[in-house]
């Protein structure tokens, strides 16, 4: 995909990123702005996809505002490192739309769809951002999980630091099944053991959240579900127990609570 410069929006974007790659205060903020730009143009890339797989096609000018949002959702990602030290509570959501009403006041439903585009789907998303919201989350989730199949190592480094193994037991907590029970994402607030495999696994529920007709298709045609959970069995397992036998047991936990049929439905 080439990026185009010419877009007033997509060179506001990249300027941030740019200037807050160029004064990097130390390698984790570095490194995390330039996968959050790189992550941006894969939601880019990905939203087109989806909005290409729509028939009948959305208006034009729903299009644009699709575009610009995907553009800009992650834009206060940038400002989530000060002197080289993560912040913690910061909501990039909040962060991003503040900037852009700044910028581009007259962007409302782009400022919206920042707000919440990192919330779950509830009825307290602003019913102007539909269906944007809907579009930018999937693109987002399918981002992820895409990035994440080829990059685990690198992905774990970036949510728990270099010290992960302090979370690399074979525990998964209970909340996990629960959500494949009850067929929705997890409540975070209802997590006890934030170990490694629980983070894996809690993403393979974001299948719940899809929202979009061609965001379920692009899944299933992709297998992208189905390739995450193998990630997880073949790489993140052998990291949370030396064991062979309790790794085959894990895996065997996994593949049934996650089976093939699971992101067919
Ligand atoms: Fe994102």
């Amino acid at each position: 995909m080439k990026i185009d410069l010419d877009d007033k929006i997509t060179r506001f974007l990249v300027q941030e990123y740019v200037n807050k790659i160029c004064h990097y205060s130390g390698e984790a903020d570095l490194n995390f702005n330039v996968h959050k730009l790189i992550h941006t143009f894969d939601v880019v890339r990905i939203v087109q996809q989806l909005m290409k797989q729509t028939k009948p096609a959305l208006p034009l000018k729903l299009q644009k505002q699709i575009l610009n949002a995907a553009i800009l959702h992650d834009l206060g990602r940038c400002y989530e490192f000060k002197d080289g030290i993560r912040l913690k509570n910061t909501d990039h959501g909040k962060v991003g739309a503040q900037l852009i009403r700044k910028k581009f006041p007259e962007l409302k439903v782009e400022i919206q769809s920042t707000l919440y585009h990192n919330k779950l789907p509830s009825d307290k998303d602003p019913p102007e951002c539909y269906p944007v919201l809907d579009y930018v989350r999937d693109a987002d989730m399918l981002a992820n999980i895409d990035y994440e199949i080829g990059h685990i190592d690198v992905f774990i480094i970036h949510i728990f630091g270099r010290n992960f193994q302090q979370v690399a037991s074979p525990i998964i907590d209970d909340e996990i099944f629960q959500a494949v029970r009850e067929k929705r994402s997890v409540y975070l607030a209802k997590i006890k053991e934030n170990t490694l495999l629980t983070h894996g696994l809690w993403q393979l529920c974001w299948y719940f959240n899809l929202r979009t007709k061609a965001g379920k298709k692009h899944a299933r045609q992709t297998h992208i579900f189905e390739r995450f959970r193998e990630i997880i069995c073949e790489k993140l397992v052998p990291m949370t127990t030396p064991d062979k036998k309790n790794q085959t047991k894990l895996k065997k936990i996994i593949r049934q609570t996650f089976p093939d049929e699971l992101f067919y439905k």
